[in-house]
């Protein structure tokens, strides 16, 4: 099945722009379950449900307007010059939507998180861009199909719809219209993540590409499925409780425990640095002394502290100079 045939089916073949100008924003999302492994790889169907938060003031926003020259898209106000990686992705994205095809486009978008902190990623920037588009043809979708549409963009995308903590069904339809993210009502006032950024650097492998490696060629990535519904199970009931440590704890091992499955590749993939490690043991030496600090890693060198508002003083003084963000804030 191809991405527009899902378009189609959520859309139907013909709209009109009704805004020539709007604007979006969506939050960058920290998955504490993560998505790795795809069951189908154009629809960004999903082996497993997966879990994140949102950090309610780190996101992306895009611009959105239409005009009759040529497409156009901004990085940080930047032009981005045609046919790069960057200006590809969001067209092809827009050509899905695109019924005119005199109608063209000008994108203009914004990362509001540190570029430095290597956290800009698809996920805030594909939902920010199907949220805008949403509002300018007037399509009116509810989270579930605006989750559908920014999946199309990217996997991660599908938690960007909300604040706070999103569900992803992994969904079992071939069509993926039962996969898609689901805000939950848990409320954590007092939670924390910190940002430690220890490259800024593009990756060398995309997460698409080290994925599909993984799940061809790692044997421990067998596993996989069934420790995401343990962790999943045990992330619930620690929102449930607002149990830092069971939260804490069962976040850090899910990440570690897919940066594990893409060792164990055939090639190793190992986006870590020797940093990454070393801070690392520092926060596991600092939870020795009996302090709730955890951490998460994505497809990157870099590290994402889990603490409550409490050790504030602490993470601190013990990482300065990190970008630290209430979750609920
Ligand atoms: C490690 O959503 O970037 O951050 O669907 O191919 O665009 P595509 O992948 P992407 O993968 C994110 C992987 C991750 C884990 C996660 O966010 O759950």
């Amino acid at each position: 099945m191809l991405k527009q045939d899902i378009v189609n089916k959520i859309l139907g073949l013909k709209y009109d722009v009704v805004n020539n100008q709007v604007s979006a924003f969506a939050p960058v999302n920290i998955a504490l379950c993560k998505y790795w492994g795809k069951r189908d790889d154009i629809l960004n169907l999903p082996v497993t449900d997966s879990l994140s938060v949102s950090l309610a003031n780190l996101g992306t926003t895009t611009e959105l307007s239409v005009n009759n020259e040529t497409d156009q898209v901004y990085l940080d106000n930047k032009r981005i010059v045609e046919n790069s990686d960057f200006f590809n992705g969001v067209i092809n994205y827009i050509d899905l939507f695109r019924r005119d095809p005199k109608l063209h486009f000008t994108v203009k978008t914004w990362n509001d998180i540190p570029t430095k902190a290597g956290l800009a990623s698809s996920a805030s920037g594909f939902c920010a861009l199907a949220s805008a588009l949403n509002t300018l043809f007037s399509w009116d979708l509810d989270d579930h199909k605006l989750s559908i549409i920014a999946r199309l963009g990217s996997g991660s995308a599908s938690r960007s719809i909300a604040n706070g903590f999103v569900y992803w069904h992994a969904g079992k339809e071939q069509d993926g219209m039962d996969s898609y993210g689901e805000p939950l009502s848990y409320v954590w006032p007092e939670l924390m993540i910190g940002i430690i950024t220890v490259s800024s650097d593009s990756k060398a492998i995309s997460s698409r590409e080290a994925m599909a490696c993984t799940t061809k060629t790692s044997t421990l990535y067998q596993q996989w499925p069934k420790r995401v519904s343990v962790d999943i199970e045990n992330l619930l009931k620690s929102l449930k409780r607002r149990n830092i440590a069971l939260f804490g704890e069962t976040a850090e091992s899910n990440a570690l425990g897919m940066h594990a499955t893409m060792l164990d590749s055939k090639p190793s993939i190992l986006y870590w640095l020797p940093e990454t490690v070393e801070y690392m043991k520092k926060i596991w030496k600092i939870r020795h002394k009996g302090i709730h600090l955890y951490f998460t890693i994505d497809a990157g060198p870099n590290i994402k502290l889990i603490y409550e508002k409490t050790d504030e003083k602490l993470v601190r003084e013990h990482f300065p100079g990190i970008e630290s963000e209430e979750v609920f804030g």
